[in-house]
């Protein structure tokens, strides 16, 4: 008998979303919950974005604008490029997806390092193309070196995805690694640079791609709204890159993929300065804080660029992940385990406001404390 759905679908992973909020009140009985589990803006969506909204809910009987003409004008000037070299997403989950569908075919490769955002490799298993990972070092960051060299030396590989900064770890590299890495790459590979949390970098040397799509038509970079702009309910982001892919992507996405709500959301968060350097200054703030109370309490926490970060347990203590999970969870906390990335001993936190943090990190020390009198 002929299968009923694609053998190479039966591989599919299940992308495993952060707990929701109303499904941890259902099982655990509990409120006030503090999510910490998928990257949101902590301080909520973009104030001027939600007036936007509010102003246009009296259009809601009418379609979007199908080519997002406002919205991609605004990136137009935000990143110096033109519209056409701009397609709006459902976030952009959905054009990584349709990145791998339109450059994967047959024969092609996908090239990942590991652990990285888990969405490239699902969209690799969707259209059945095989991946070659590279594992990230030993201290958890892109290894490009070894990246360049698999894409050098295997002619299968056609497409990259980089994120930066990294999810789950929060790392990120900056500019000379990927000027190294991008002279090595051959000319056919399609570079992609994930730059969901771009925002909140502080590093000196980082750079986004924007330059670099200028010089390497292959190159293109990704960006959301769901993340320091607050707008992950919207489900919204972009891609900007070589004319020629793009037209590509735009054509295969759904003529009404984007919201005309996510898109004026969007365009107003883009303008909202305030929102967006508020959020910035309380990352700045809060982070640090939070890295030095989970070292205080024995965990080992990667250097983070981003508004989480990846905290492991030692060892030593006769605790694991699955245990405090459930320990926070029956506090009404929520943060994500990372087994699925093959980081068993790790919780990635988000970073949450200071009444959150402070609950979490009390929690914690509970939790934490009384495991290591067990030892
Ligand atoms: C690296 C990275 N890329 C993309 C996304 C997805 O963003 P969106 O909400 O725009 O689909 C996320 C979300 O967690 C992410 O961490």
């Amino acid at each position: 008998m002929r299968p009923l759905v694609e053998p190479h679908l039966r591989d599919l992973l299940p992308y495993v979303p952060g707990k929701p909020i109303e499904e941890t009140e259902r099982e655990f009985g509990v409120t006030n919950i503090a999510k910490l589990a998928s990257n949101e803006n902590c301080l909520g969506p973009s104030p001027r974005a939600t007036a936007a909204v509010q102003a246009a809910l009296a259009k809601g009987h009418l379609y979007p604008d199908a080519g997002a003409f406002a919205l991609k004008a605004r990136i137009a000037h935000l990143h110096d490029v033109a519209p056409a070299q701009i397609v709006i997403g459902c976030g952009t989950n959905e054009l990584i997806t349709h990145l791998c569908r339109a450059l994967l075919g047959e024969g092609d490769a996908l090239l990942n390092a590991w652990p990285s955002f888990v969405c490239y490799r699902i969209g690799a298993r969707i259209v059945g193309a095989p991946e070659r990972t590279v594992p990230l070092d030993a201290a958890l960051n892109y290894d490009l070196a070894a990246l360049a060299d698999v894409a050098a030396a295997d002619p299968s590989v056609k497409l990259v995805f980089l994120a930066n900064p990294n999810n789950p770890i929060g790392a990120c590299f900056g500019r000379d690694a990927l000027e190294a890495f991008v002279a090595r790459v051959p000319d056919h590979v399609v570079i992609v640079l994930d730059e969901a949390y771009a925002e909140y970098v502080e590093r000196p040397d980082y750079e986004d791609a924007v330059a670099l799509i200028r010089r390497r038509p292959r190159t293109l970079f990704l960006r959301t709204f769901s993340k320091i702009h607050g707008l992950a309910a919207y489900r919204i982001g972009y891609a900007v890159g070589d004319v020629e892919i793009m037209q590509i992507l735009d054509q295969m996405r759904d003529a009404f993929n984007v919201s005309a709500l996510a898109q004026v959301a969007a365009l107003a968060a883009l303008d909202d300065v305030e929102h967006i350097e508020r959020t910035r200054a309380h990352n700045r703030a809060e982070r640090p804080r939070l890295v030095t109370a989970l070292e205080g309490l024995g965990l080992a926490v990667t250097p983070s660029e981003a508004n989480f970060v990846l905290a492991t347990l030692p060892e030593s203590l006769p605790l694991d992940v699955p245990a405090l999970n459930l320990a926070l969870l029956q506090r009404a906390l929520i943060v994500r385990p990372v087994a699925n990335y093959g980081l068993p001993r790790s919780v990635r936190i988000t970073v949450g406001t200071q009444t959150e943090n402070d609950r979490l990190l009390a929690a914690l020390a509970e939790i934490v404390g009384a495991a290591g009198s067990r030892t």
